[in-house]
């Protein structure tokens, strides 16, 4: 279950609604190993976040698959990332490196039909790096913020 602390790192509201981005919605897929850690001392440090992104909580980023990111884009995100553990330390086995993988896929296909492939992004941590957490958040928020909403027929 998300601690109130996470939920804060993810809902932050100062910086987006001072952007005039806050209609923007943007799913951050987390393990729980690491990404997920790296959130919540976010959250207890009280560090502002753009409120753009929701967190979804994953035990690992290797459970995450294309139509979990594409899902996302056609039910309403504007852009996805995964954050995972480093290289050579997902807590089960190659996760992080199968995400790493399928990211790359969604991103050429989305590129094959006409969509940005920086919508979707992936990016590890250690459990303790919270300031990369927090530089992977808003630099999402910021390619997001750049790029037109993603239209829906
Ligand atoms: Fe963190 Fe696999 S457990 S990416």
């Amino acid at each position: 279950m998300p601690s109130a602390a996470t939920a804060r790192a993810a809902r932050v509201t100062d910086d987006a609604e001072a952007d005039g981005d806050d209609e923007r919605t943007i799913i951050g897929f987390f393990c729980r190993e690491c990404a997920y850690a790296a959130a919540d001392a976010t959250g207890n440090a009280r560090i502002p976040l753009p409120a753009t992104v929701r967190s979804v909580l994953v035990p690992c980023t290797g459970r995450v698959g294309p139509l979990h990111v594409l899902s996302a884009l056609a039910e309403g995100a504007d852009g996805v990332f995964l954050a995972g553990c480093l290289e050579g330390q997902c807590h089960h086995r190659e996760g992080n490196l199968s995400a790493i993988d399928r990211v790359a896929f969604v991103q050429r296909l989305l590129a094959s039909v006409g969509v940005e492939p920086e919508r979707v992004q992936m990016f590890t941590m250690s459990a303790a790096d919270s300031p990369r957490f927090v530089a992977a958040t808003r630099q999402m928020h910021a390619t997001i913020s750049g790029l037109p909403r993603l239209g829906r027929r």
